[in-house]
């Protein structure tokens, strides 16, 4: 995939499925319509196709994303579902309702997606388009609104070509999506809480299981406003203590470095994992949060970090660095 691609508008039907299959799996960004709004998909499991699905929105921080799958089966490979999971799937799926899940420990969709949180957002989507796709592809795709970061959910293909184009390789165009409203958003982690106002109205899911507002339930309506820490989603924070901008690292640190050159003392280091020995940030982005895991398994109690450039993906990297070295109980 080329850093600029051209981007290629075909009609649903025919070909166009098995094209989008095709793309995703090659690691590009494909929008296609779901019966809330478009979104736009990427290879749940490919950290790069992730980092790039960021790049082209230009999100200013990593959201979580939803993964999308084509039924209940596929998502219990992802999460963990408790009674109340289960009965809103049963009453809901396919159509327009988000389950934020806790994550399975083998669930494959890459860190990145999810922000490094335990948890998973997780959908069925009913738009026949969108289950096409699913099942061509055969594995969970990540697909946030296909807008421009800041900008409003598109509900048309041409929305999505003002947003995006030469920033994504394919538009599936399926006309307008039926509802043009985002998914309502649930999460069933202690007990069923309202996340984000939706497509699918509180009194049909409060019908099924009772609903708790979460303390955040000001969710934003076009929910492209930054989240703050404690917002909607909360923040990946590891044990140990995170130094940043560090230009050397002290004896026993863990290092997470960026670039071609070596931190003074790099060989004091406990355990020292590059996200980018090439300075790439769409490739420093796709190991961000397993590298940090890693050095935070090491059992080092400081994570020296490296600089990391704010230009691109840089400035969602620090975003979420410097969350990370907040202090706990913020
Ligand atoms: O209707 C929809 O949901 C559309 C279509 C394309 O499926 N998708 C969509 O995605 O609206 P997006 O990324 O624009 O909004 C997803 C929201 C974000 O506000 C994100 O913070 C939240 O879901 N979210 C995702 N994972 C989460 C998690 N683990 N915990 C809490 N919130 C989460
Ligand atoms: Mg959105």
């Amino acid at each position: 995939m080329t850093a600029q691609p051209a981007t290629e508008t075909i009609e649903a039907g025919g070909a166009a499925v098995g094209r989008a299959a095709r793309v995703i799996a090659a690691g590009g960004l494909v929008a296609f319509p779901t019966e809330t709004v478009y979104g736009l998909g990427a290879d749940a499991e490919s950290g790069e196709a992730v980092a790039r699905l960021y790049e082209a929105k230009g999100r200013p921080a990593f959201n979580p994303l939803i993964a999308h799958v084509p039924d209940l089966a596929a998502a219990k490979r992802l999460a963990h579902f408790d009674t109340a999971a289960a009965r809103l799937a049963a009453a809901f799926w396919p159509g327009p309702l988000t389950l934020v899940l806790p994550r399975r420990a083998d669930c494959p969709v890459a860190e990145l997606a999810t922000a490094g949180l335990d948890t998973i957002a997780v959908r069925v989507p009913s738009h026949p388009v969108a289950r096409d796709i699913l099942l061509a592809f055969g594995g969970a795709v990540v697909a946030p609104s296909a807008n421009r970061s800041g900008h409003v959910s598109p509900t048309t293909a041409q929305h999505v070509l003002a947003d995006l184009a030469g920033c994504i390789e394919l538009i599936v165009d399926g006309g307008p999506t039926p509802m043009g409203l985002e998914s309502t958003i649930v999460a069933c982690l202690d007990r069923p809480a309202l996340l984000r106002p939706g497509a699918l109205p509180r009194e049909a899911i409060e019908h099924v299981v009772p609903l708790a507002d979460a303390p955040t339930a000001a969710a934003p309506a076009a929910d492209e406003v930054p989240l703050a820490p404690g917002q909607l989603a909360s923040h990946y924070a590891p044990r140990a203590r995170l130094r940043l901008d560090a230009a050397s690292v002290a004896p026993g640190e863990a290092l997470l470095a960026f670039g071609p050159t070596p931190a003074a003392g790099t060989e004091r280091a406990a355990l020292v994992l590059n996200l980018s020995p090439r300075g790439d940030l769409i490739e420093a982005a796709a190991r961000l949060f397993s590298h940090l895991r890693a050095l935070d398994a090491s059992g080092a109690a400081t994570i020296a970090v490296m600089p990391v450039p704010r230009a691109g993906l840089g400035e969602a990297i620090n975003d979420r660095l410097e969350r990370a070295a907040a202090p706990r109980g913020r």
